[in-house]
């Protein structure tokens, strides 16, 4: 895995996504080691970020290595019409490897394609999000056990949540059940679909959650993602399409989780999150351990 881009999920096999869930699992047991401090890391956030931003920035920084980047493309030179090709070139003259969040489907494979250090795909627009793959199965092999057999609810804008269609990809590895519980309007992509028709896996489709809910090892619910529609009155039409309350997970599985990538919206009542099934704020910590291995194993320190 050393120098090799991250940018879709199945640019990494079955094996290396275990490996750096492996390594996570070494980070997460000691998080601080100063074995990054001859590196330097560009975060080059085109579209705004919490969590993977800050839990990079807070993996490279606990490891010893260096950042550089914005979170703000206003405030460089893409502001006075700067190519993203341009933007990389250089920027990758000043770093050691270029995680990029960048709203525009298909530019994280072509800054890998230009690149002469690696790229790590933050999230390109409404494709995919690997990395935040590799901490959902990580949060997933933690909580279950294993990764193998699982029933897999999949809940809110499955259209245009990459953090879905990566997740749906990998999990194809898994001979997981899928239930997709989305809007008519926003059902999983066909090209997703593809990939668990590929493997002979089941999917189901609905449109209320309520009668799945009691099936699922795995609750993973989205939000429905306002800047991806066109039209406004659409979303404000289905922006409440689903809310999670506490007492529809009385009836649930024992070994259940609800994860969410977040951030949430309205999708979860808070009154969940002190439920012991509630996961997501354990599942955002996650990704500062895979995010310490996935750059260690890319940069090979491990
Ligand atoms: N899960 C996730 O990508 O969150 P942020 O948008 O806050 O990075």
């Amino acid at each position: 895995m050393k120098n090799k881009s991250l940018v879709s999920i199945n640019d990494y096999s079955k094996e290396e996504q275990l490996r750096v869930l492996e390594v996570a699992r070494d980070f997460e047991k000691n998080p601080v080691q100063n074995i990054m401090q001859d590196f330097v890391i560009a975060s080059l956030f085109f579209e705004p970020s919490t969590r993977t931003r800050l839990s990079f920035e807070s993996a490279a920084n606990r490891l010893g290595g260096k950042v550089v980047g914005f979170s703000e493309a206003g405030s460089t030179s893409v502001k006075k019409g700067e190519s993203l090709r341009d933007t990389i070139l250089t920027i990758a003259s000043y770093s050691d490897l270029i995680v990029m969040r960048n709203p525009v489907e298909g530019s994280a494979r072509f800054a890998a394609e230009i690149s002469p250090v690696p790229i790590i795909n933050a999230g390109d627009g409404a494709n995919q999000h690997p990395t935040q793959t590799l901490l959902d199965l990580y949060s997933i092999l933690k909580t279950q056990g294993r990764l193998d057999n699982l029933e897999v609810a999949f809940v809110g804008d499955l259209k245009y949540g990459r953090t879905v269609h990566s997740l749906v990809i990998a999990l194809c590895n898994f001979n997981t059940t899928f239930h997709l519980i989305s809007p008519t309007e926003l059902k999983l992509p066909s090209s997703v679909k593809m990939h668990i028709k590929e493997k002979n896996l089941t999917y189901h489709q609905y449109t209320e959650m309520e009668e799945v809910i009691p099936k699922a090892d795995v609750l993973y619910m989205t939000r429905i993602q306002r800047e991806r529609f066109s039209d406004p009155l659409e979303y404000e039409r289905i922006k409440n399409s689903y809310n999670l309350h506490n007492d529809m997970l009385a009836e649930t599985k024992t070994n259940l989780k609800v994860l969410h990538p977040l951030p949430r919206v309205n999708e979860i009542n808070i009154n969940v999150d002190s439920n012991p099934k509630a996961y997501y704020f354990q599942q955002a910590l996650n990704g500062v351990f895979v995010r310490q291995a996935l750059m260690a194993l890319i940069l090979g320190l491990r």
